[in-house]
């Protein structure tokens, strides 16, 4: 309005009827505050679009990133509440048995024999899980790993060398075919991936039967399966046992044969620490985990 009012006093006053107005030159104080009044607001309106904006953008990209890591802490949390728990068990049958024993006014040396000899199968076993959680924690890590070119046959023999006082002792053959395959990978880890297999083919399966490894070459990879003549897995529990602390079960399982539920948990992670892939197949005649491994 100012700048209209400005326009015509222009024409009517200075300029001769019918010349051309050029540029305003702006002398009107009051025009210049209304014009300042105009930019100062936009300026105002674009600094809080500005913000509002970047507060937005910020929000979601500061989501975005702290996403992972929270998947990271609470994995790291349930990693913590499972092993406590899974700790806390035979250590409170270990305290009540020796509790139950100082109870008891009128024991026996062969009763203090009996306690100390399942005491050591409880310290056993919790050596047992102590080790895995450490393995585990180890392989999640994500450390350097030395990769080499290794021969799969002294892989599949250190496994089996491992494993054989357990086959032995519950009277299960292990058929293993000669092979001049390698893979690309960790020797040490390896085995103990191979060394898991078997223990499992070996546990879940009745005495005297047949456990096969099998090797294949396929276009840069191989191929390793383990076949057992096991009690199987259900269809139900198939997509759970690679999980942490996950058992099966199973009735028919032999009597103190269940683990921690850690070993194809620590397996599955080799197997990605190798950009490998595990898969298994299993019936009620028995599983096969097959293990596909690069080359080079
Ligand atoms: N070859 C198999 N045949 C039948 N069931 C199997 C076989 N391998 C694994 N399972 C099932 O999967 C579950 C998880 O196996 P995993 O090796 O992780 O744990 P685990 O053997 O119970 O204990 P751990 O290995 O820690 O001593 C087992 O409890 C078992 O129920
Ligand atoms: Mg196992």
């Amino acid at each position: 309005m100012q700048r209209m009012r400005y326009e015509r006093s222009l024409e009517e006053n200075i300029l001769p009827k019918g010349l051309q107005i050029g540029p305003p030159i702006f002398e009107d104080p009051d025009l210049i505050r209304e014009i300042n009044q105009r930019i100062l607001t936009t300026l105002i309106f674009i600094n809080l679009g500005v913000l509002v904006f970047s507060g937005i953008l910020g929000y979601f990209l500061a989501g975005k990133t702290l996403t992972p890591i929270k998947v990271m802490l609470d994995e790291q949390n349930r990693f913590i509440t499972d092993a406590s728990h899974e700790l806390k068990t035979p250590l409170t049958s270990l305290k009540s048995a020796f509790e139950v024993y100082l109870r008891d006014t009128g024991r026996t040396k062969k009763d203090a024999d009996v306690l100390v000899r399942e005491s050591v199968d409880e310290v056993n076993k919790l050596q047992k899980l102590s080790e895995n959680l450490l393995t585990l924690s180890q392989f999640q890590n994500n450390g350097y790993i030395h990769f080499e070119t290794v021969k799969l046959k002294e892989i599949l023999q250190a496994a089996i060398h491992r494993i054989k006082p357990i086959a032995m002792k519950n009277k299960i053959s292990i058929k293993n075919n000669d092979t001049k395959l390698t893979v690309y990978g960790n020797k040490e880890n390896l085995t103990e991936l191979f060394v898991i297999l078997l223990d499992n083919a070996i546990k879940y399966s009745p005495s005297n039967t047949l456990v096969t490894i099998t090797t294949q070459k396929t276009d840069g990879k191989v191929k390793v399966s383990v076949s057992d003549q096991g009690f199987g897995i259900s269809k139900k529990d198939l997509p759970s046992i690679f999980d942490r602390f996950f058992r099966a079960d199973n009735a028919r399982v032999k009597k103190g044969a269940g683990g921690y539920g850690l070993g194809l948990a620590i397996a599955q992670k080799i197997v990605r620490n190798h950009n490998g892939i595990i898969n298994v197949a299993s019936t009620v005649k028995g599983s096969t985990f097959s293990v596909t491994l690069p080359r080079k």
